[in-house]
């Protein structure tokens, strides 16, 4: 499935006719509609020189957690971790952020630009444990290839 994806993905991001916004939206689209555990997938970023995340472009349901402070919740432990973080039982952990009551589980993976931790790739399951190794090299794979378009 995966090795299926990897080429289609990197097509997707090689669309310069489309900005960076609109292609990073199509690939969040893309991976929900491909992946049927992927429910929710969106990417965050650091909000300038703020300690905080900002949301960028998602697919799924709107969620209210549109900035996260560094160190709340899975997305700003990321942040300031630069490790992926894969959570089997959402309702096992502390320090999270419920965005929606249907997530069993969820996984973050850190977006690099040129050795700096610029944002993460949030996906959320409504299967338990949905997320495998398998997944975060595809997901390190999917934010290699995003930091390409990043210039
Ligand atoms: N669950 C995340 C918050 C973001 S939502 O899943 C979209 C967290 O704990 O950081």
């Amino acid at each position: 499935m995966f090795s299926t994806l990897r080429p289609q993905i990197t097509t997707l991001l090689s669309q310069t006719d489309s900005s960076v916004e609109e292609r990073l939206q199509a690939l969040c689209e893309f991976l929900k509609k491909e992946l049927e555990t992927y429910n929710w997938v969106g990417f965050y970023f650091r909000n300038g020189d703020r300690e905080e995340l900002k949301l960028g472009p998602y697919a799924g349901a709107p969620t209210d957690h549109t900035i996260i402070p560094f160190g709340k919740g899975i997305c700003g432990q990321v942040a300031v971790s630069n490790e992926n973080f894969v959570v089997p039982d959402v309702q096992a952990q502390d320090n999270y952020i419920a965005c929606s009551i249907s997530v069993q589980s969820e996984i973050v993976v850190p977006l690099f630009l040129k050795g700096e931790n610029i944002g993460q790739i949030d996906i959320d399951s409504d299967t338990p444990d949905a997320f495998t190794k398998e997944d975060e090299r595809f997901l390190e794979f999917v934010n290699n290839e995003v930091a390409k378009i990043m210039v």
